[in-house]
């Protein structure tokens, strides 16, 4: 591979992932995945995460062919997640003498995963500095974005922030490694599906992050995932700040769990009159067809939600059930909600559905909607007021 040069004496090691069906086993990765790592090849050389173990075989050549000859002196650990950490044990087998670099939180992960002793780990704390010669690193921590151990490294000499799965995206990197290289319409969804999926959770943290990181200039961003910002990271950093604030768009998205479809045509007959409100951003989701991943990222994206199911063993559609145990975990806020229902004997789809949207504490904006049988247009006369309200 050519050498990829980020900045001065900074060099970017990254690889793309386009075999792995799911991240963590869960998510899926239609576009593939990258994992960034970066080495710093200065008076003192430093190595800042890894990748996920099997990614690049190629990767200890490469850092190699960077340090002509030179030991590695620093590893540091900005998260612990194995999709970052899986090659440190390689790393100490090839340079023995390398200092890994961590904060308190990363020791007992450090010794769990890969039993490396905390006498060996050389400890920072928030705030504490290394000087590699030319570059001056500085260390912030930003736990939960997104494990507890978590931080960023910050570059004082060129303003570069290395910000770990903060400002990551899904999709991997098709030749274009920087955001002016790209077009960003693509990442701009993947890097919310990141967002939603794995860091939304911890919004509050990441704005507890923000708070910590708002006094200082960064020119530069440096991702474990997805685009390097090098050009415009206020872009990165507008997008993350809006979507941690649980700030949305105008938009509406309206999922069904259907067994024989009469609570799809629920779904229809709702969309339609949202649309003749004049409302152009409507998605319908069947939740048994579209993976909850892409669903997610929708409802994080839109300010409304609506969502309906079939009565299933006297409760919601089991699918159905997938998506709100989600959303209650990654908790979006901010929401307008409707509910809808449909049912055969006894109900309880619509039931349990209002027991979960009272847990997430959204905005209802209009009474359920819930019917026996298959629909009818008098039976379907409560959705006039959904769809008036619901944006
Ligand atoms: Fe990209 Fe939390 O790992």
């Amino acid at each position: 591979m050519k050498k990829i040069v980020v900045s001065n004496k900074v060099h970017y090691l990254g690889t793309n992932d386009r075999k792995k069906s799911l991240f963590e086993n869960n998510w899926p990765l239609p576009n593939g995945v990258s994992y960034n790592s970066y080495l710093i090849a200065d008076q003192k050389c430093a190595l800042i995460d890894t990748l996920e173990f099997g990614s690049k075989d190629d990767y200890l050549e490469e850092i190699e062919n960077i340090l002509e000859g030179r030991d590695l002196d620093y590893l540091v650990v900005n998260h612990m997640e194995p999709d970052h950490s899986s090659m440190i044990g390689w790393i100490i087998r090839k340079y023995p003498n390398v200092k890994i670099v961590a904060n308190l939180k990363a020791f007992k992960m450090l010794d769990a995963f890969y039993g490396i002793p905390e006498e060996s780990i050389f400890e920072v704390k928030d705030g504490d500095e290394l000087n590699l010669g030319y570059h001056n690193l500085k260390f912030v921590l930003t736990p939960w974005v997104h494990w507890p151990e978590t931080m960023m490294t910050y570059d004082t000499t060129d303003q570069v922030l290395f910000s770990c799965d903060a400002f990551g995206s899904f999709g991997t990197l098709d030749g274009g490694i920087f955001d002016d290289e790209i077009n960003f319409s693509f990442y701009e969804d993947e890097m919310r599906r990141y967002y939603s999926n794995i860091v939304g959770k911890y919004s509050h943290m990441v704005q507890k992050a923000f708070a910590k990181l708002s006094g200082i200039s960064i020119k530069m961003i440096c991702p474990s995932h997805g685009p390097v910002w090098r050009t415009n990271p206020s872009k990165a950093l507008e997008l993350y700040d809006k979507w941690s604030r649980h700030d949305s768009d105008k938009g509406v998205v309206i999922v069904f769990a259907s067994m024989y479809g009469n609570t799809e045509k629920m779904a229809d007959y709702v969309a339609r009159l949202i649309a003749e409100q004049g409302v152009k951003n409507i998605r319908v989701y069947d939740v048994s067809k579209t993976h909850v991943s892409f669903i997610l990222n929708d409802i994080w994206k839109y300010k409304s939600v609506i969502l309906g199911s079939s009565a299933y063993n006297a409760g919601m559609h089991p699918m159905m059930q997938h998506l709100c145990n989600e959303l209650e975990v990654l908790n979006p806020k901010n929401k307008n909600y409707a509910l809808f229902g449909s049912y055969s004997w006894s109900g309880g789809g619509l039931k349990s559905l209002v027991a979960f949207a009272e847990k997430m504490e959204w905005n209802q904006t209009a009474p359920p909607v819930e019917l026996i049988g298959s629909p009818s247009e008098p039976k379907m006369e409560g959705f006039a007021r959904i769809a008036k309200t619901i944006i």
